[in-house]
């Protein structure tokens, strides 16, 4: 591929900030989107298995609709936070985000409504379980695969656009041009380590799920005790799965002793220590964390490093500085983000602690952060139109 068509594929625009911060926010982001993806995915598979206990183990008979309910809210939260990394990919890697998306225009389409299907199925797989114990068993089974698939065709549009050497043979297979929009690319052991990461992904949920329920006097210590040790035993067992799928993945492309990959490597080692001893599930997770964003960012490293060999790195992409709207981007997302998910957070940690009905207005911290995050949501929505509506008559009057 000749780096004069890369570059006459950019926007002539420009990118309103320093590509680099870009770059950063999309290797955070996608470590955001693929926390939930894998939770939900983990809980979702998880649950299915609960489905065939839960009428004679009463432990399943709890655990399983928890499961469900944290897939189901997971899946929201990863679409949500899908959009991210997407916003910023195609701002800096727009070439290949659109090259991808158009050789693979069938399957765009078809992605939107697997995921609409696949999270109505989950919701019918939530409702029947709800009305009977052990009930959606084959719903969820399909809703699962549904949604597996999701992730597959996601991981289509992933591998496509970082073939910018194999484009011209997908457009033109023999010289006859092909616009069907079905091409579809897979890199099997690349696919297997990120799903894999589900299995210790839940078994972590869990650890922190017994220790969060532990200080709760209507959950048994055999319910805790049960889901903490299932909750190692999957996280000890997933992360050696997991570990040998990335390495393979390394030794593939030729990676494993980039200092990267030994870092996670090294990260990886560390959590399988914490997570076999789980002294402090809650440190686990912080690890873990650090170990996605490191994953994330080999994701980028390996994206980088085959477009910066073609001639097309990000760094020299014309900047085109648009202070303002940086600034407004960055503080709706720190301020507005920040102190509404605070808010949230704080609210469904102090649900969970309170034995029985807890009443938010009377408590001090969640309605102090509730009132916040309501007047700061006001006065960006004044701010946000009185701008544009400036902006706009200011350009055509
Ligand atoms: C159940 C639904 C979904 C699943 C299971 C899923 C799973 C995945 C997986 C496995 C990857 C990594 C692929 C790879 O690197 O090989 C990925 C990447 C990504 N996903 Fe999702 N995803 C889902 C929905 C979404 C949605 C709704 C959005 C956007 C709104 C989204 C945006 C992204 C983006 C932007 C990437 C990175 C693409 C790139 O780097 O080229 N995903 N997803």
């Amino acid at each position: 591929m000749d780096a004069s068509v890369l570059l006459a594929l950019r926007d002539p625009a420009g990118v309103p900030f320093y590509p680099v911060v870009f770059q950063v926010l999309y290797v955070l982001t996608w470590a955001l989107h693929a926390a939930f993806v894998l939770l939900a995915l983990g809980s979702m598979g998880l649950s299915i298995y609960g489905t065939f206990s839960q009428k004679s183990d009463s432990n399943w008979k709890i655990l399983t609709p928890h499961l469900i309910q944290t897939g189901k809210i997971s899946i929201s939260i990863l679409i949500v936070l899908g959009v991210a990394p997407l916003l910023f990919t195609q701002v800096i890697y727009d070439p290949n985000w659109y090259v991808a998306n158009t050789l693979s225009g069938m399957w765009v389409f078809i992605f939107i409504y697997t995921l609409i299907v696949g999270y109505i199925m989950y919701y019918w797989y939530y409702y029947a379980n709800k009305k009977h114990e052990g009930g959606g068993k084959l719903i969820g089974i399909i809703s699962f695969g549904i949604l597996v698939f999701a992730g597959l065709l996601m991981h289509n549009f992933a591998v496509t656009s970082i073939m910018p050497n194999e484009w011209m043979n997908m457009y033109a297979p023999n010289g006859i041009v092909d616009n069907s929009g079905w091409t579809f690319n897979m890199d099997i052991v690349r696919l297997v380590f990120m799903v894999s990461l589900a299995i210790p992904v839940v078994g972590i949920f869990l650890q922190n799920y017994s220790r969060f329920l532990s200080t709760r006097k209507d959950f048994s210590s055999e319910f805790i005790k049960y889901t903490a040790g299932l909750g190692t035993k999957m996280g000890v067992i997933g992360l050696v799965i997991s570990a040998l799928c990335f390495v393979a993945w390394m030794v593939q492309i030729d990676y494993l002793f980039t200092p990267l990959s030994l870092a996670i490597i090294a990260g990886v080692a560390i959590l399988l220590l914490m997570v076999g001893k789980n002294n402090n599930s809650y440190l686990t997770t912080i690890v873990l964390v650090i170990v996605a964003l490191l994953i994330s960012g080999m994701r980028e490293l390996i994206r980088f490093n085959i477009m910066s060999n073609l001639g097309y790195s990000i760094y020299e992409y014309p900047v085109n500085l648009e202070i303002p709207t940086i600034a407004m981007f960055l503080l709706t997302f720190l301020i507005l983000g920040g102190v509404g998910v605070a808010w949230l957070l704080t609210m469904a940690w102090k649900v969970g602690k309170n034995q029985g009905i807890f009443d938010g207005s009377k408590d001090v911290a969640v309605t102090k952060l509730g009132n916040y995050t309501l007047g700061i949501m006001i006065l960006w929505m004044v701010i946000y139109f009185t701008w544009g509506m400036f902006i706009l008559f200011n350009n055509i009057l």
